[in-house]
C-alpha cells in the first residue's frame, strides 16, 4: 500500500488526523481517505465540553462514540481531546461554575467522560493550553475559569482524576507555539518543562507532551530548542506526540504551486527532525483535506480570501505535495 498508515505501521508509528463524526458518516470520500491513511484519530471538536455537555446534568457521547466505532471498524486507535481547557465551554458554564463547585464539576466531568471511554483510548489530552507566555505569574499559567476558581492545583487534580478514570490511556499535556526559538516561544516551552517537572516531583501521572505544530509556511523551520526539549522529555521517560500539524500559507503570494511547495518543504523537514527522536511516537494533522480546515475561518484566513492549503490532501482528495513529504518523513524513521 502507498498509504501513510502502511508506511507508519511498518515502523511502529501512529499517524492520523483530527476528524468530524458527521463527515465520516455523510461523505464517502472523506471516510475513505480517513480509513485508508490513518491508524490514529482524534475528534476535532466532538469530545470537548461544549459538545459533550448540552446541560449541566447531561452528557451526549454520540459524536465521540461514532468516531470510536469508525476507528474500531478500521483498526485505528483514538486519542481524546480534551478534558480541561479554557475554550469550547458550554453556554451554561459561566452561570453555573464558581469557586465553590469548580473542583467537583471538573472531577465529575473527567470521571464521567474518561470513565465512559476507559480502556478504549490511546491517550487523552488531559489539560490543553494552560500556559500563556504573557502571563505575569511565575508559573506562566493562563488565566482561565479553572485557574481562577481552583488555583494552579487544577492541573494536578485533572491528571489524577484522568488516571483514576482510565488507567490505560496515556495522559498528555498539549500546547501550541512551543516549536520556535523566539523569546516568547522559548518562555512558553520552558514553562511547559517546569510544569512537567513540577508534576513529576509530586508523582502526578503524566506520560506525554503534545506539540500541536500549527506552523506558518513563511516562518521556516524551528531551531534546535524544540529538539533539545524533546530529548529532555525523553530522558524523563515522556513520549511526545505531534498532535495538530497544519501549515498556514497566509503570508505567501497566491500562486498555488509555490504555496504547496513551501508547505511540503516544511512538512518534510519538520517531521524528519521530529521523527528522528525515538520518543516521538505519534503524528496527527489537524484535518486531512484542505476542503475542511479551521484555518479558513474568516478571522484566520488569507487576506485575499483564497482557501488555505495546509493539509496532506487537496480539496478534491488528491494527495498534495505535503502528503508525499509526510510519507518520506515517515520513511526516514
Ligand atoms: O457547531 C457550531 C455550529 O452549530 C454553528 O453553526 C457554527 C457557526 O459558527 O459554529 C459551530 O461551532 C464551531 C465549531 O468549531 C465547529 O465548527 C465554533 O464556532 C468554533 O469555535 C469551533 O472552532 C474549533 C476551535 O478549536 C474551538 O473549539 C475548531 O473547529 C477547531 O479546529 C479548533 O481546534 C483547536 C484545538 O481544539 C486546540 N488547539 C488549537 C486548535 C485550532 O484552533
Amino acid at each position: 500500500s502507498h498509504a501513510l498508515r502502511a508506511h507508519a505501521e511498518a515502523r511502529g508509528l501512529l499517524v492520523g488526523c483530527a476528524v468530524v463524526p458527521e463527515k465520516l458518516s455523510s461523505e464517502p470520500a472523506y471516510a475513505n481517505v480517513v480509513a485508508s491513511q490513518c491508524n490514529l484519530l482524534v475528534p476535532e471538536n466532538a469530545m470537548k465540553w461544549k459538545a459533550l455537555r448540552p446541560a449541566p446534568d447531561k452528557f451526549d457521547f454520540r459524536g465521540g462514540d461514532a468516531i470510536l466505532a469508525f476507528a474500531q471498524a478500521h483498526r485505528q486507535r483514538v486519542r481524546g481531546h480534551n478534558l480541561c481547557w479554557h475554550e469550547a465551554l458550554p453556554d451554561w458554564f459561566a452561570a453555573t461554575v464558581n469557586k465553590s463547585n469548580a473542583r467537583e464539576i471538573l472531577e465529575r466531568h473527567i470521571q464521567t467522560v474518561a470513565g465512559h471511554y476507559s480502556g478504549k483510548l490511546h491517550s487523552w489530552d488531559v489539560v490543553n493550553e494552560a500556559i500563556d507566555p504573557a502571563s505575569t505569574r511565575p508559573d506562566s499559567l493562563r488565566s482561565s475559569p479553572w485557574l481562577d476558581f481552583i488555583g494552579p492545583g487544577y492541573i494536578e487534580i485533572a491528571f489524577r482524576a484522568a488516571r483514576k478514570a482510565d488507567p490505560s490511556a496515556l495522559l498528555t499535556y498539549n500546547d501550541y507555539s512551543i516549536e520556535f526559538d523566539s523569546p516568547e516561544q522559548v518562555k512558553k516551552r520552558d514553562a511547559v518543562l517546569r510544569l512537567v517537572k513540577h508534576l513529576r516531583s509530586r508523582n502526578v501521572p503524566i506520560d506525554a507532551i503534545g506539540v500541536q505544530s500549527h506552523l506558518d509556511a513563511a516562518a521556516g523551520l524551528p531551531g534546535n530548542g524544540l529538539r533539545d526539549f524533546v530529548r529532555e522529555l525523553h530522558r524523563m521517560g515522556l513520549q511526545v506526540f505531534v498532535t495538530e500539524l497544519d501549515i498556514n500559507d497566509k503570508k505567501l503570494p497566491a500562486d498555488i504551486a509555490a504555496r504547496d511547495a513551501s508547505v511540503a518543504r516544511i512538512y518534510r523537514d519538520y517531521l524528519t527532525m521530529m521523527l528522528a527522536e525515538p520518543n516521538v511516537t505519534a503524528l496527527l494533522t489537524w484535518g486531512i483535506t484542505d476542503r475542511y480546515t479551521w484555518l479558513d475561518a474568516p478571522k484566520y484566513g488569507r487576506a485575499d480570501a483564497l482557501p488555505e492549503r495546509p493539509l496532506p490532501f487537496d480539496p478534491n482528495y488528491r494527495p498534495a505535495p505535503a502528503f508525499f513529504a509526510e510519507r518520506d518523513a515517515i520513511d526516514s524513521r
